[in-house]
């Protein structure tokens, strides 16, 4: 893995990770499915308070890359470490007690559609704490409030929302439990151009003042203009590069030209600064 960039962040808040030492450490990773190898030998590391944004083509194991960090993909081979624990030396009662310290928004089905938006948010709560229901439905419109919906949301399913307000409830699930990380897999995929940017201010806005770590699965450049400190891009079973917007820009790697600096890349970036 090259590391062709590097850059601080701002806003941290304090936790058990060592200073400086990656919230999500990925080591020779391999994961196949029968003969199938789709994760071969992958290192990655995500930096406290960072958004990182994750590329890669598709079916190439972005998702995959996800679901095995949070322990839903078993690996052959290789050493995950999340707030600095190694996933595979932890008692079940501990990988639960890390379970709570982050929150995913799935690529497909980010919400349950037979439950409200306020079912769907308390799942979470219901799952992991034993609270009252009184105190479940403030923390609901609580969290909607959060990302920016009214709080008659929480009596609707999500076939009566708009796709983004749907990402949004489904962020609010995510958040329900107070994470210090965030899985997001392709968040705006689907969204109009303005909700997907209204989507990644709000990604940016939750990471600033809540001092949120995001790992967001995207193939929206302008999200990963506009929201990602660091971009990591995944080939071939690797990571190949990580570093900031810039960087990548300015790569010379194949793989980074022809994703960056290809047709749809283009259209993209004609008139804007890399
Ligand atoms: N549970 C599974 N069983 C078998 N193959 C899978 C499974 N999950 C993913 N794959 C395969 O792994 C590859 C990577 O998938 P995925 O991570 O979903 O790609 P993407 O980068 O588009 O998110 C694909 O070829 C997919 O078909
Ligand atoms: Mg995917």
């Amino acid at each position: 893995m090259a590391e062709v960039g590097n850059q601080t962040q701002a806003a941290r808040k304090p936790s058990k990770v060592p200073n400086n030492y990656p919230i999500i450490r990925v080591r020779d990773v391999w994961v196949s499915f029968g003969s199938h190898a789709v994760l071969k030998g992958l290192d990655l590391d995500v930096k406290q308070g960072e958004i990182l944004g994750f590329v890669g083509a598709s079916g190439g194991g972005k998702s995959v890359l996800m679901r095995t960090i949070i322990g839903l993909v078993k690996k052959q081979k290789g050493t995950i470490e999340v707030f600095g624990h190694d996933v595979d030396r932890l008692s079940e009662e501990e990988l639960h007690a890390i379970e709570r310290r982050w929150g995913v928004l799935f690529q497909h089905g980010a919400l349950f559609s037979s439950l409200t938006v306020r079912q769907n948010i308390q799942f979470p709560l219901r799952e992991y704490l034993n609270l009252s229901q009184r105190l479940m439905d403030e923390i609901a419109i609580a969290k909607l409030e959060m990302v920016g919906l009214p709080a008659f949301v929480a009596e609707k399913y999500p076939s009566q929302l708009s796709g983004g307000m749907v990402k949004r409830a489904a962020l609010a699930r995510s958040l329900v439990l107070d994470p210090e990380i965030v899985f997001l897999d392709e968040p705006t995929s689907g969204l109009d151009p303005i909700s997907a940017g209204e989507f990644d201010d709000l990604i940016k806005a939750l990471q600033q003042t809540l001092g949120l770590t995001v790992f967001m699965v995207t193939h929206d450049l302008d999200s990963l203009h506009n929201a990602c400190d660091r971009i990591a891009a995944l080939a071939d079973g690797k990571v190949i590069a990580t570093g900031p917007i810039g960087d990548m820009l300015k790569s010379d790697h194949p793989w980074l030209r022809a994703y960056f600096h290809g047709k749809r890349a283009s259209s993209r970036l004609d008139g804007k600064k890399a």
